[in-house]
Parts: C-alpha cells; sequence; structure tokens
C-alpha cells in the first residue's frame, strides 16, 4: 500500500545562475540553469511508494512534474507490469513515457530506480532554459533526475507528448500513432549522451528527453532499426525531460487553503502538497498522472466537501473551480463539461476531423455535473461574506478557455446552464407529471452519465438515483435562493417556481428506486450470492430481521430489470446536499441508510476495509454478481470520498437536531441512537482506513484472516482487459482534509 517515504521542502530554486559551472560534467552533467525565476514559496517535494511504482512530485512557481518510475517486483505480472519511466505535466496534459527491456531478453531481470543528485541531494531538480525555439515565447522546463539500470537495457518505445496518447498505449491496445513516432528526433549530444525530441502538431512546441551517461557509465547508443531505440548499459545516466509550452500558474499549499486552515500543511503534509500540486489559479485538476487536467464532477464534488478549509477570493482555489466550469459550459444546451482535451491531444482530434486548429474540446456526455452548479454558487456567493464581495467582479468576467464561448461572461454561462436545470426538471412538477418518462434519463446512446461511470457501474440502466433524487432537488433548492438573493434577474420568478420544483423532486422521487424485499426472500438471496459468487466469507444471513428495504442504483437496468437492485452507498448524495422535510419520508430513508451502514456485507455495506459502493447480493439475477465483483471500478469496492461524503451527510443530519426546529427522527429515541451509532462505525472504519484515504478507490481479498486491503490493479482484470492503474493522488480523495469526526 502506499507510504510515505520522504517530504522534503527546499526554498525555490538551486542557488547559483549556472549548475555546471559548479560540478565536474564527468560526475553528473547537469543542465544549465539560467534566468531562473524567483519563486515565493518554497518547492513542493514529494516521494509516495506505491510498489511496483515509485512517485516523485516536483513544483515551484516555474513547472510542475510528476514521475513514476515502474520497476517489476518478483510477483508482478510481467504482461502489464514492465519498467518504464513517466513524466507528467499538467500544461497541456502533456508527458513523456520511455518503456525499457532487458537486453538480455530476459522479462524481469532488468530493474530500474532513481538516485538523488549528489550535487542538490534531491532525486529532481527542476529545468528551467529560455525557449530553444524562435516561435515561442515559452521557457523550456521540465525536470532531471538520474535512473539507474541493474543490467544492460534497451529504450524500446518512447512517447512524446500528451497524456492521452500515452495513455491509448498504456490502457487501449497499444496504440502507437505512425506520424507522431516518426516526428522524434534522436541525436548525439555531448557526454556520449542521446536526445530525443519531438515537435507537436501545432508546429510549435517540442518536448525533449535526454539521457547522459554518469559515474563512468557507458555511452548511450542509438540503434536505427525498423523502430529507432537506445541501448544503455548498467549504470546510471542523467535524464531531463522538458518542454516549452505555457504553463499554469500554481496554488502553493498556503494559497490553496484558506488562512483558517493553513496549520494543515504541518498536520497534512503529504495531502496538502498533493491538494496544491493538483491546483492552479485556473482550475484544480483530478489525479496525478493518468488524469492531471479539468474534470468536472471531480471539481465540484471536490469544492463541496472541501469547501471549508480551501482559500476565497480572487486567485483563491474556489473560484478556480467555480470559473473553470463556467468557463467550458456548452452554449448551445447549457451542459456541463467533463473532460477537457487540450495540448497535443486536441490537435490530433481536430486533425482526424480534417481541421487544422489547436483549439481545446469539451467532452459533454456526463447528466449529473450540471447539478452542482447552482449549490456551488449558492455556497459561496450567497453564503460567504467574500463570495458575495466578489459577485459582480466574477460573473463580470468574459469566457476565455473556448472558443465558442469567449463573448460570453460568466454570469451569461450560469444562466444558460441553470435555465438547462429549470427547463428540464419542469415537466416532472407538472400536475400528473410524476413519471418515470419525466425523470432526468441518461443521454441518448451513453452508456454512463453520472460518477459510476464504467460499462456496468449503474448496471446499464438509463435513469440513475443519485442525479434524480438527490442532485436535482438540491439544484432546485439553491436556484430559488440564488433567485431570493438577486441572482438571474431575466427570470425574477424563479424564487417561487424553482423553490416549488424543488419540494416535488425531494419528495416524490424516492418512491421510484424503493426496493423492498421480504426476510425470508432477502436470506435466500443473500445464500444464493455467497453460494454463487466468489466471496468465501460468512453469508451473516442470520442479521437478516426484517424486510430489507433500499433504494436501486438507477431504473431501466440490463436484462428488463426495471430497477437496478443494488445495494449501494449512493444515499451519501441526498443526505449530504438535502435538509428534506417530510418527516415520515426522512425517518424511514435515515432508518435504511443506518442499516446498511452497520450490516456486514453481503447483507450490508460494512466490511473491515470500509463501505462497499455496491453490493449486488439482493440481486436475483446472476447478471448482477457477474458485474458487481471487487475487480470492478464501481463494484465491491471502497471509494474514499463515497466514505467522506457519507460521514459528512450524516452529521448534517445529525446536526439538524440542534436547530430551533428539529426534524421528527431527532426525537426518536432508538432511530437517533441507531443513526448515532452508524455514525460512529463510519467513523472507526475510516479511521482504520487511514492509510488508503488518499488513495481513489481500493479493494480486498479475503481469506481465513478476514478481509485484507488489495490494490484495484492488482486483482485480475476480467478476460481481456488491462487491470486499472490507479492515481497515486486524486482530488476528490483529499476531502479528508476537512471533513472530520464531529461529536453530537
Ligand atoms: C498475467 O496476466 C495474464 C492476463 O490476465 C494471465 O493470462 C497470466 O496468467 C498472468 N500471469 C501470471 C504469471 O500470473
Ligand atoms: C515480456 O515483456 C513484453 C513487453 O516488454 C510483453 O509483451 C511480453 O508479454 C512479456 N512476456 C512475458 C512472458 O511476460
Ligand atoms: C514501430 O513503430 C510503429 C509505430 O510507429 C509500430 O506500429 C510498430 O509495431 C513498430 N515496429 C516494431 C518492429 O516495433
Ligand atoms: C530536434 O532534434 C533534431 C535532431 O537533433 C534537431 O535538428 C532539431 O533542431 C531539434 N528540434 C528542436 C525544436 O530543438
Ligand atoms: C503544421 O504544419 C504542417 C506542415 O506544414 C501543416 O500541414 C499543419 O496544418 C500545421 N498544423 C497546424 C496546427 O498549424
Ligand atoms: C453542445 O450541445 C449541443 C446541443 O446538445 C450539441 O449539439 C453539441 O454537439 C454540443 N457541443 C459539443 C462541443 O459537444
Ligand atoms: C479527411 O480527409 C481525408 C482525405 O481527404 C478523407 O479521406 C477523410 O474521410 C476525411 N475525414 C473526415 C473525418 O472528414
Ligand atoms: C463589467 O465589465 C465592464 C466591461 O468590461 C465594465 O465596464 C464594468 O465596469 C464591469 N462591472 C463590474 C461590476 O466590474
Ligand atoms: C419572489 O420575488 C418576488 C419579487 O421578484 C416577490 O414579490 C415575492 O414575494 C418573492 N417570493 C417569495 C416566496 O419570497
Ligand atoms: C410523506 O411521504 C410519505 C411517503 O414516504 C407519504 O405517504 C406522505 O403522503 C408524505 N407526506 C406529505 C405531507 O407529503
Ligand atoms: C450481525 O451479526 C453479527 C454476527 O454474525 C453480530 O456480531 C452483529 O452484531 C450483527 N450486526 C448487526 C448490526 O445486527
Ligand atoms: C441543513 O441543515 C444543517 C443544520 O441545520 C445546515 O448546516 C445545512 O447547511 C443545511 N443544508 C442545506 C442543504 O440546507
Amino acid at each position: 500500500m502506499v507510504r510515505l517515504l520522504g517530504i522534503h521542502a527546499v526554498a525555490g530554486f538551486m542557488i547559483g545562475s549556472t549548475l555546471a559551472a559548479i560540478i565536474s560534467p564527468k560526475l553528473e552533467a547537469t543542465v544549465s540553469v539560467s534566468s531562473t525565476p524567483t519563486c515565493s514559496s518554497d518547492a513542493i517535494r514529494l516521494h509516495l511508494s506505491d510498489p511496483p511504482y515509485e512517485n516523485y512530485f516536483y513544483e515551484d512557481c516555474a513547472s510542475s512534474s510528476h514521475v513514476v518510475v515502474t520497476s517489476p517486483l518478483e510477483n508482478s505480472n510481467l504482461t502489464f507490469i514492465g519498467p518504464r519511466l513517466v513524466v507528467a505535466w499538467p500544461a497541456g496534459n502533456s508527458g513523456v513515457v520511455a518503456f525499457f527491456a532487458p537486453e538480455n531478453g530476459k522479462n524481469g531481470t532488468l530493474g530500474i530506480q532513481l538516485q538523488n543528485s549528489i550535487v542538490t541531494g534531491q532525486t529532481l531538480n527542476p529545468v528551467y532554459l529560455p525557449s530553444k525555439n524562435p516561435s515561442s515565447d515559452n521557457p523550456q522546463v521540465g525536470i532531471s533526475g538520474i535512473i539507474n539500470f541493474n543490467s544492460s537495457a534497451i529504450l524500446t518505445v518512447p512517447i512524446l507528448g500528451s497524456i492521452r496518447t500515452i495513455r491509448d498505449f498504456t490502457e487501449g491496445p497499444s496504440i502507437l500513432i505512425t506520424y507522431i513516432q516518426d516526428a522524434i528526433a534522436f541525436s548525439e549530444i555531448p557526454g556520449r549522451g542521446v536526445s530525443l525530441n519531438r515537435t507537436w502538431l501545432d508546429n510549435v512546441t517540442t518536448t525533449y528527453l535526454d539521457f547522459v551517461p554518469i559515474n563512468g557509465s557507458g555511452a548511450v547508443s542509438i540503434n536505427r532499426a525498423v523502430n529507432t531505440t537506445l541501448r544503455f548499459e548498467s549504470g546510471s545516466y542523467q535524464f531531463t525531460a522538458s518542454f516549452d509550452y505555457p504553463q499554469l500558474k500554481p496554488l502553493s499549499p498556503s494559497q490553496v487553503l484558506d488562512p483558517s486552515s493553513s496549520d494543515l500543511t504541518q498536520q497534512n503534509v503529504d495531502q496538502t502538497m498533493s491538494l496544491s500540486f493538483l491546483s492552479y489559479t485556473t482550475k484544480l485538476l483530478a489525479g496525478a498522472w493518468r488524469f492531471l487536467t479539468y474534470f468536472g464532477r471531480d471539481s465540484m464534488l471536490s469544492l463541496l466537501l472541501l469547501q471549508p478549509v480551501l482559500s476565497e477570493g480572487e486567485g483563491g482555489a474556489i473560484e478556480a473551480v467555480i470559473g473553470a466550469f463556467l468557463e467550458r459550459v456548452n452554449r448551445t444546451d447549457g451542459s456541463a463539461c467533463h473532460e477537457e482535451t487540450i495540448g497535443d491531444y486536441t490537435t490530433y482530434l481536430n486533425r482526424n476531423k480534417n481541421i487544422t486548429s489547436t483549439a481545446p474540446q469539451c467532452d459533454y456526455k456526463m447528466i449529473d455535473t450540471d447539478y452542482y452548479l447552482p449549490v456551488i454558487l449558492k455556497n459561496y456567493f450567497v453564503d460567504s461574506t467574500i463570495g458575495k464581495s466578489r459577485l459582480s467582479a466574477f460573473f463580470n468576467i468574459t469566457a476565455s478557455v473556448l472558443e465558442e464561448n469567449s463573448d460570453l461572461t460568466y454570469a451569461d454561462l450560469a444562466l444558460i446552464a441553470v435555465e438547462k436545470i429549470m427547463n428540464t426538471s419542469a415537466p416532472f412538477t407538472a400536475d400528473g407529471g410524476q413519471i418515470k418518462d419525466n425523470l432526468i434519463h441518461l443521454k441518448e446512446g451513453e452508456i454512463v452519465g453520472e460518477w459510476r461511470d464504467s460499462t456496468y457501474g449503474i448496471g446499464g440502466g438509463r435513469i440513475p438515483y443519485d442525479v434524480n433524487t438527490a442532485l436535482v432537488p438540491a439544484a432546485l433548492h439553491s436556484i430559488a435562493a440564488l433567485s431570493s438573493a438577486g441572482f438571474f434577474p431575466e427570470h425574477p420568478a424563479w424564487n417561487e417556481t424553482a423553490s416549488q420544483y424543488a419540494q416535488v423532486w425531494e419528495d416524490k422521487t424516492l418512491r421510484f428506486f424503493e426496493v423492498t424485499i421480504p426476510q425470508s426472500t432477502a436470506v435466500s438471496l443473500v445464500e444464493q450470492y455467497v453460494n454463487q459468487s466468489a466471496f468465501t466469507g460468512p453469508s451473516h444471513t442470520d442479521n437478516i430481521t426484517s424486510d430489507i428495504v433500499f433504494h436501486g442504483l438507477a431504473l431501466d437496468g440490463n436484462n428488463n430489470q426495471s430497477v437496478v437492485r443494488v445495494l449501494n452507498t449512493d444515499d451519501c448524495f441526498r443526505l449530504f446536499l438535502l435538509n428534506s422535510t417530510n418527516q415520515t419520508q426522512l425517518s424511514s430513508f435515515l432508518d435504511q441508510t443506518a442499516d446498511h451502514i452497520l450490516q456486514p456485507f453481503p447483507v450490508g455495506l460494512s466490511s473491515p476495509v470500509g463501505l462497499f459502493v455496491a453490493n449486488p447480493a439482493y440481486g436475483d439475477d446472476p447478471v448482477y454478481a457477474a458485474n458487481f465483483t471487487n475487480s470492478a471500478y464501481h463494484g465491491t469496492v471502497v471509494w474514499s470520498w463515497q466514505l467522506a461524503m457519507t460521514a459528512a451527510g450524516l452529521a448534517r443530519q445529525l446536526g439538524r437536531c440542534a436547530s430551533t426546529t428539529p426534524p421528527d427522527f431527532c426525537a426518536q429515541t432508538a432511530l437517533h441512537a441507531k443513526i448515532h451509532t452508524a455514525y460512529t462505525h463510519l467513523w472507526d472504519l475510516i479511521e482504520a482506513n487511514a492509510a488508503q484515504l488518499s488513495g481513489e478507490v481500493w479493494s480486498w481479498e479475503y481469506d481465513s484472516d478476514g478481509f485484507r486491503v488489495v490494490p484495484l490493479g492488482a486483482l485480475p482484470p476480467p478476460p481481456g482487459t488491462s487491470p486499472t492503474e490507479s492515481d497515486i493522488r486524486q482530488l476528490w480523495s483529499l476531502t479528508f482534509l476537512a471533513v472530520h469526526r464531529e461529536e453530537f
């Protein structure tokens, strides 16, 4: 599992204008560092070990790099795990990968690792050079380090350019684009080294990767066969990876946090440095290294949970998230952008359409992300004093990321996005309109649309539970509050209409998803699941002492399932986003939520490794157990942010008992005690899994000692697929910086 090895923070850049002058080139070749900018805050250096992956982060005010070195372990499956060097950069979602193989041809015999520089004592050192390219004003920035090979090695495949191009190779069916590969220039450089460069499809930006032997290691040689490869002897080589693309402006740990939370930089060094690495003035990034760019849902969910600790005001983290979202709204229909495509990959996608353009693009297939906007706008621009003071200046900003939005202000874009919500939620609120057809569906032709965005994530369903029962009503309540605060003057009646809509969606949607399974049927279904699935633990069916009630993941699922009968953690959305007011409904909702948190899997969701986000035991169709496994991304696995949102949601509901008009459940002694016990149990699980919480998702194995945490990527993948390599740090897995156990 992930273990924090060492953290070093050093001030700014290396001292002196040229390092080359102070080091013997024979010992350790270096990049000359000239005109280095002075940074006002310390550089971030973080080493996270997650064998077979070693992760190194470096960030200062001029550039950010994440280096991942993979070296096979004795028990690694060599079909998937080979010696590999990745350098990932947020700017342009760019990077470099070099795949190595042992020269002797025997897989598993080549080990690679990074060594500390004897000059600086650091593993990574920044590169900063004026651009070599007359047509670019951007400095050439990146990272330098020392890589050691334990035997002679061949660099078989380099890819220079976009992380998306690299992911197409590592995750897809090993796609290499010939004209992109052929554009790599190889040349010998002084010091018996070799330099690779590739100019992007924009004809302007160039990515460089250099290797120079040090400490008496042999020369690097170029073999120009069918595809050019490099040969290294066993020993140490200084590598330098750099590029000359416009850089993002990072938010340092003290800039990303609200001043009232500045202590976190001492208390949670790893998480605050990780948060800072993912945070820039214009956007927060989803994860490193595979998702090092804008993702709508990831940033909005993270903001919702992290808001109490994030910086407010101009140039702060909160406005970075909101601005990034508004910039990318589809002006035609108001949809939120899920993932942006930028850098070399957008030029590539445009070229595939015979378009010569470097213009960024967006993917608009998700349906959930839209609804986070009003909630977030209300939380900041209505409820925060600083937010209120920023209102006119912020919404007056003209969009600049997407060319097609460049004549719109943030106010225009917010209005377009909210009009979509008002228009699409109206039919369900009409007289007699509370029918399934009027619920929010996935977009035509898409099989995903919310956070469970894998093939079987919502069991083939078309109408997701989280969106319809929580996100829509929460968004509508917020629109009403925004309207009351003077927003959307074009629609002065929204203070009332949005409020009416919200009430209907809040009260009348749960029933569509409700599943009630009689006690005896529930017992036999769980027994059947344990007999037929790979799970070898106890069934715990003695715990089933009444009918089982829960809300299915979606409607209209695979195999003609009207409700996808998978028990799940998505109750957290309603807990966290709605103070619902129908007391009968609220009490029974909380009652079943508490049961699922308390009951051990496969009766409920609880396990020593955390709450499983899905439990297919009550499905009564083999398709459920087959698709919701412990190697599925949204199967019987644990997600950090779902734990955080469930904990924060229960705390919000329990917190209502201290208000002047407490909900009925507060006085229902047994129920209140059960909810409180569930809250305490959840926090015990969270604390027991502290080592996992900053990762995105984790899985488990079960043996005679019970449950044991296992990385998802370490389990045998479904036939014909590769294991999912997880991001060592994911934005929405840093939410425990703000979510804490509370006393009630
Ligand atoms: C490695 O994974 C492949 C594909 O899942 C599998 O066929 C093979 O048996 C595995 N090898 C080992 C040594 O486990
Ligand atoms: C050896 O490594 C190559 C990739 O470098 C891979 O294609 C091949 O499957 C591996 N062989 C074994 C036996 O794992
Ligand atoms: C050479 O590279 C191309 C991609 O540019 C790839 O499709 C091909 O398989 C490679 N050939 C060999 C022999 O590795
Ligand atoms: C890339 O390398 C080639 C070969 O050494 C060289 O001619 C070219 O100028 C380099 N390109 C850039 C932009 O540095
Ligand atoms: C880059 O240059 C090539 C060759 O001149 C040209 O075909 C292509 O359109 C240019 N690409 C861009 C994005 O300008
Ligand atoms: C924006 O929405 C419209 C209407 O749904 C759609 O036709 C268009 O393709 C979307 N834009 C992009 C870039 O996907
Ligand atoms: C792009 O142009 C090529 C050559 O003219 C043509 O074969 C191809 O169909 C075009 N692609 C698209 C998406 O228009
Ligand atoms: C909004 O922008 C316009 C034009 O850029 C400017 O004249 C106006 O003063 C701005 N209003 C506010 C409140 O900042
Ligand atoms: C809604 O706003 C209008 C003014 O635009 C006001 O007359 C009305 O009282 C408001 N409704 C509520 C419920 O606050
Ligand atoms: C509250 O919800 C229940 C269903 O849980 C329903 O039977 C009842 O009519 C609702 N009460 C009101 C006042 O809407
Ligand atoms: C579930 O059953 C186990 C024994 O199998 C028992 O220890 C536990 O207290 C029960 N839990 C609940 C919540 O009923
Ligand atoms: C719900 O009520 C709690 C406690 O009164 C409050 O802190 C929270 O902001 C409310 N949430 C919403 C979405 O209204």
